[in-house]
């Protein structure tokens, strides 16, 4: 089946844990709903998320995902197709950012949006092959 893969990057708005588990519970009802997987990568000063799935169910998503106004700055850094899911067992993973992806200077110079496409891929590649780890939100305000 032709699938389709999305990734974008934006800014949070708000970020604290109670955001998050909301996002997380609509998330994976919808994506459930929707055939869709994927996963969330979360920073107070990132979300990256893939979206893979039907091309017309990643379109709508990523539309109304795109809308929401618990972050900004919502960018498209890479789409296409695929034939196979990296996040298959998942209806939304969250992953919080991890050392060996950008620091928040880098991201703060806008490192993932010159990110090149295949940069950006191997980021949920190399994710993907990770034991999945409860994320603690250490959080700062
Ligand atoms: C960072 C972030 C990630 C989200 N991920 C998803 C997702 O994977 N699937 C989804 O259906 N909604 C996701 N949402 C929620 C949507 O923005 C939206 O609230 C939800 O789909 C319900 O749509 P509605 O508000 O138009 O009813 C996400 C929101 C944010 C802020």
């Amino acid at each position: 089946m032709r699938l389709m893969q999305l990734v974008y990057a934006s800014r949070p708005f708000g970020f604290d844990e109670l955001t998050l588990t909301d996002i997380l519970l609509v998330a994976r009802r919808l994506n459930k709903r929707d055939a869709i997987t994927g996963s969330l990568i979360c920073r107070e000063d990132l979300y990256l998320q893939m979206l893979e799935g039907p091309r017309a169910a990643v379109t709508d998503t990523y539309a109304r995902i795109s809308r929401d106004a618990r972050h900004t700055e919502v960018v498209v850094l890479w789409a296409g197709d695929t034939t196979d899911r990296l996040f298959g067992d998942w209806e939304m993973r969250d992953d919080r950012a991890q050392s060996w992806m950008w620091t928040r200077e880098e991201v703060s110079r806008g490192a993932v949006a010159e990110a090149s496409a295949q940069e950006i891929r191997d980021v949920f590649v190399r994710l993907a092959r990770e034991p999945y780890e409860q994320p603690r939100y250490d959080l700062k305000f």
